[in-house]
């Protein structure tokens, strides 16, 4: 399946310090998560279903492309606004194709979950990043759903799964902290009779639940340990569509509010960022780094907390961040080094093993990212040691962004508090989680060349 949104060309960028302060009021894209999952939940049930707000990223793109693949009828109607005429539980179709997924590891396992458990063969491609990702983490659990997989070496896509219409409920105790396996168990059970249950011992964003309730699902969501939860899914519900409103990204805001924090000066507003508490760890950890942070007019929309957030600059010092804060800060590690690498004094980072197996290998991306640009790190087995500057970063360095989107930004947000120019490589992947960056840190006077 050919699709027109890959990052195509590449953008190198080099980014100086800007002459004033960073100041305004910004609304960023929506949800990446929520995204993903509204457009499959929809195409999975009954009706209608009306998305305001949804990021029109790549890798959400790539989301839509397959459903409509597998049969969805999904229509764009105006920015962030889009219809999906689902088609029931057990209504998809094989696809004619090889579907897609870009750069999207969520795209590709959530949908790993719902192919495993449809009676037709499909087959799953992506771009290099993503063929390099492991999906073995996946495939494992929903091999007992009696569908076939056959992969590359090392449980590489492309991906051919022959699915099972009649799988049996799974009962899975997650050994990695990861929603999108999560998620692909559960989506599983959709088609299962009987109940399907899913063990994690730390707890991992919740989208997945919330969003299935929402549609009609029957989820239970019970507390296990010291922060783990048993997830238990009814099978075969009738989902049925209903409208969803997709909050700001808090994992865009990041990057906006961080830039903020470290410019001398500055004070930037970012509205309807959504505050989830399973996606809010690097709020907390800023707060405890000194962060002037604050949030007002919290509200529910669409069914998940959302605020305004400030964020203005000052000084900052060292954090000691728990391994069990990750899961809920797990893709702001890169920026959060930024944020130390500002800050005086030392900061360690606990229990980083899943930065391995991101976009790229955000440990080692982020030890470069900051080693190019005069910082001191050590990684002490899984553990990150960020020497802080006291608000002297040296800059001067290139930044290589390896088909990572984070890394560019957070690269770009380094640039903008060092003393001498940063440059990046290529910043063409921040299409795939948040087109209009660039834009969007000029309107609050970054100064970026366009
Ligand atoms: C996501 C889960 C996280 C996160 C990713 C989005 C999701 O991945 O890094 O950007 O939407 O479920 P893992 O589940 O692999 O930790």
């Amino acid at each position: 399946m050919k699709t027109d949104h890959a990052p195509s060309s590449v953008r190198a960028l080099t980014v100086h310090a800007p002459r004033a302060p960073l100041s305004g009021s910004v609304h960023v894209p929506g949800d990446k998560s929520i995204s993903h999952r509204s457009l499959m939940f929809a195409a999975l049930a009954r009706g209608t279903t009306h998305i305001t707000g949804l990021l029109e990223g790549e890798d959400v793109l790539r989301t839509a492309d397959a459903m409509r693949a597998l049969g969805a009828d999904i229509t764009r109607e105006g920015a962030g606004q889009w219809r999906v005429q689902g088609c029931g539980l057990d209504g998809l179709r094989e696809p004619a194709d090889v579907l897609d997924m870009g750069n999207s590891g969520t795209a590709a396992r959530l949908l790993s979950g719902i192919l495993a458990s449809h009676g037709f063969t499909s087959v799953m491609t992506g771009d290099a990043s993503l063929r390099g990702r492991p999906m073995k983490r996946v495939t494992d659990p929903l091999a007992a759903t009696g569908a076939t997989f056959l992969s590359r070496h090392g449980g590489r896509l492309p991906l051919a799964i022959a699915g099972n219409a009649n799988p049996p409920p799974l009962a899975y105790r997650l050994p990695v902290a990861s929603a999108q396996v999560k998620s692909a168990v559960l989506l599983a059970g959709l088609n299962a009779v009987g109940e399907t249950r899913v063990e994690e011992p730390v707890a991992t964003r919740d989208h997945t639940e919330n969003m299935l309730r929402h549609f009609g699902a029957q989820v239970q969501v019970e507390p296990m340990g010291a922060g783990g939860r048993v997830i238990t899914l009814q099978g075969r519900p009738d989902l049925v569509a209903r409208d969803i409103v997709v909050p700001g990204d808090p994992s865009s805001a990041a990057f906006v509010l961080v830039a903020a924090l470290l410019v001398p000066g500055s004070s930037v507003r970012v509205q309807g960022v959504g505050l989830n508490p399973l996606r809010t760890g690097l709020f907390t950890s800023l707060r405890e780094m000194g962060a002037d942070l604050a949030i007002s007019n919290e509200r529910i929309e669409g069914g998940e907390p959302v605020g305004d957030l400030t964020a203005t600059a000052g000084a900052l010092h060292g954090v000691d961040v728990p391994a069990i804060r990750a899961p809920s800060m797990i893709d702001e590690y890169p920026v959060l080094a930024v944020a130390a690498a500002h800050a005086a004094g030392q900061s360690r980072f606990r229990g980083l093993e899943e930065l391995r197996v991101k976009e790229s290998d955000r440990l080692a991306a982020t030890v470069a990212l900051l080693e190019a640009n005069g910082i001191k790190v050590d990684v002490v087995g899984d553990d990150m040691i960020v020497h802080g500057t006291g608000g002297a970063i040296p800059g001067g360095g290139l930044v290589e962004t390896r088909m990572d989107h984070r890394l560019a930004m957070s690269a770009i947000v380094m640039g903008l508090a060092a003393q001498k120019p940063v440059s990046v490589d290529d910043t063409a992947f921040i299409d795939t989680s948040f087109p209009g960056f660039v834009g969007l840190m000029n309107s609050i006077g970054a100064g970026l060349a366009a």
